[in-house]
């Protein structure tokens, strides 16, 4: 594949962001907000909430003059980033009821950290017939310990740092997550009133104040749909420019698609991938910011069984987030799954075959795999890269890939 694709706002950065913007009853304008069926659904429960949503093109309006504590049952399960209205919920109403979200196909997905950050706030957290309460006479700043088996929490962070915005006094979130889009959210915060330092590191200060007030905001660039298309670069042997990426947001996917014999050129406002000669195997570990992200392992598992040699993938972050290894077997790809490592033998022809998307990276993957492939891969389920790559087929058909969208009989 050859040529450019202009990369869209990050999915983990915007749906946070519009749950802050429940933090004040002023207007907020978020802006390069993605086009994806995730944002729709956050857009749902703002406005169930009571929110007033106006989408115009990539900018998002949102005004919570008057809100309700209580998100809807089903709407709230149906995607789990939706927890992330509870931090805004108990910071300005001192009361939020969520469903308690379910598990999913890369793991068990808990809360207990959200819920954790939430008491040491000074709330009552209760869990009663599949919600969650959570409540407070008044939130307390407080020192918070957010680490996890798994290292910190994304979510978490954002949860409770949106509560202690509207805290009394300071809280300090130690070992909070560390990713750009946990800093894109504190720079939206920080632009309505609030008081926070130190978002990036391990160590952020919040100092409560009473209100937040409307603001606007742009999204930073998704830093795993740029993985994304930079890794089917390397898999297709071909040459993607990515419009604005941010290369500082992807050091550890662009060191390994270098060591894996890509080259990367950064200029201006992009990044340019190309392959550069013989693929190599890399081993990979996926760990929390700056480490190698979770979200790129799948595809990144797809271009090692394109690659010549032995690799070894260890997931560290989600214990099953292996879905996509059965499926890229269907298409010739020889992985076996040793614990939370898979060992990954490429090099392998793959030819298309009828394949099933089990969540959003796996699809990325079963379709980076599929153009790689000999003859054709019907790719079933779509929704779920729907909910987290703006127009992808689109995208890749720009960039020469023969790839259409069929609906389902
Ligand atoms: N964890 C706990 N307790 C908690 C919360 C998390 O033990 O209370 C564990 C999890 O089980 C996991 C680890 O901590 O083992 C990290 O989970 P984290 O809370 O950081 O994940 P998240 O915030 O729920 C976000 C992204 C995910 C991404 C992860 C890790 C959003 C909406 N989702 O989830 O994105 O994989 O961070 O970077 O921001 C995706 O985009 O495909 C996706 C799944």
């Amino acid at each position: 594949m050859h040529g450019e694709v202009t990369i869209s706002g990050a999915k983990n950065a915007v749906l946070p962001i519009l749950a802050a913007t429940l933090l004040t009853p002023e207007p907020c304008v978020i802006r390069r907000v993605p086009n994806l069926s995730d944002v729709k659904f956050m857009g749902q429960i703002l406005t169930w909430l009571g929110a007033q949503v106006r989408v115009e093109g990539d900018t998002i309006r949102v005004q919570a003059r008057k809100i309700k504590g209580a998100g809807d049952y089903d709407l709230i399960r149906r995607m789990r980033g939706s927890i992330c209205v509870m931090g805004p919920l108990l910071g300005r109403l001192k009361k939020a009821t969520v469903s308690l979200p379910g598990g999913c196909v890369i793991g068990a997905r808990p809360i207990n950290l959200h819920l954790k950050g939430f008491r040491e706030l000074g709330a009552r957290v209760t869990i009663e017939g599949g919600y969650v309460h959570a409540s407070a006479k008044r939130l307390i700043g407080s020192a918070i310990f957010l680490g996890g088996r798994a290292g910190s929490t994304v979510l978490g962070t954002a949860n409770v740092m949106m509560a202690a915005a509207l805290a009394e006094g300071m809280s300090v979130i130690e070992s909070a997550a560390c990713e750009p889009e946990v800093v894109d959210l504190a720079n939206f915060l920080n632009a309505m009133g609030a008081k926070i330092t130190g978002a990036g590191s391990p160590t952020i200060t919040i100092t409560g104040v009473k209100e937040l007030h409307g603001a606007e905001h742009e999204v930073i660039p998704d830093r795993i749909e740029a993985a994304t298309y930079a890794i089917a670069a390397a898999a297709t042997n071909g040459e993607i420019t990515l419009r604005g990426a941010r290369a500082d947001h992807m050091h550890a996917v662009l060191d390994k698609l270098t060591d894996s014999g890509a080259r990367i050129e950064r200029s201006g406002g992009a990044i340019t991938v190309r392959r550069n000669g013989r693929l190599k195997p890399v081993d990979i570990t996926t760990l929390p910011y700056a480490g190698f992200p979770t979200d790129a392992q799948a595809q990144m598992m797809a271009l090692m069984a394109l690659t010549p040699g032995i690799s070894i993938i260890t997931e560290r972050i989600f214990e099953s987030r292996f879905m996509h290894v059965s499926e890229l077997a269907r298409l010739g790809a020889d992985i076996e799954i040793e614990g939370p490592s898979a060992i990954v033998k490429g090099g392998k022809q793959l030819s298309g075959a009828p394949v099933m998307a089990s969540d959003l990276r796996a699809s990325a993957a079963l379709v980076i795999a599929g153009l790689a492939a000999r003859g054709t891969t019907h790719v079933n389920r779509v929704y779920h890269i729907d909910r987290g790559y703006e127009n992808i087929d689109g995208k890749l058909r720009q960039l020469g890939a023969r790839i259409e969208r069929v609906e389902e009989a």
